[in-house]
């Protein structure tokens, strides 16, 4: 197992990885930002860009995508990054990730989140904020294991509640 950069190797690693969250009616796939229309090889570029700070959406912040791999397959996606935003700082954060559905309850979240925090001492960051629908009980649990200190908690855009936590590095 290990925490790797998307290469042109995983093209059918990733479809099938995006198939596992849409067969359960995830659409969404927190940390994994990339449009619909790219090719493998764009996806590749376009992420490596974007941890060089490269081509990125305006008032978007570097960020270093890394995937969870094991014997070939792609079990989860974890996005760093390397500053806040003020959309960030209320909701965001500085990591996301999603692991695939049939491969969750094994502890791959809380490795990819050890793996960013070491990512971020790298890059000089000192702590990192990590936030979470509270309702995600999953999440906080990652983020609690992970050494999370509860900040505070905001109302969400959609009437839930966020929780924010600090990450001592
Ligand atoms: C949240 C998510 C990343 C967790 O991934 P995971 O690999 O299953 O996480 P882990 O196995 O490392 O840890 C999950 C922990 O939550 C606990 N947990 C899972 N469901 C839970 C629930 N409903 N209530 C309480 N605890 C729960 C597990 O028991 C485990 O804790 P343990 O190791 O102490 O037993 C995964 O569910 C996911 O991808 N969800 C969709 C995307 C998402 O929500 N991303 C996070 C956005 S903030």
């Amino acid at each position: 197992m290990q925490i790797v950069p998307l290469s042109a190797e995983h093209e059918l690693a990733l479809r099938d990885f995006l198939a596992d969250f849409v067969r359960v009616g995830e659409s969404d796939v927190p940390g994994y930002f990339a449009d619909a229309s790219w090719s493998h090889d764009e996806i590749v570029a376009n992420l490596a860009a974007g941890s060089r700070g490269e081509h990125l959406p305006e008032g978007w912040a570097p960020s270093t995508t890394s995937f969870l791999e094991d014997d070939g397959e792609i079990l989860g996606v974890v996005n760093l990054r390397h500053r806040l935003t003020s959309p960030l700082l209320r909701c965001g954060g500085h990591v996301g990730y999603g692991v695939r559905p049939s491969a969750r309850g094994r502890g791959h979240a809380t490795r990819m989140l050890e793996s960013a925090k070491q990512q971020a001492r790298e890059l000089g960051i000192d702590r990192i904020l990590v936030t979470c629908d509270t309702d995600n009980r999953a999440s906080t649990c990652v983020i609690e294991k992970c050494g999370g200190v509860l900040y505070d908690v905001l109302d969400g855009a959609s009437g839930g509640t966020i929780r924010r936590y600090w990450i001592a590095l």
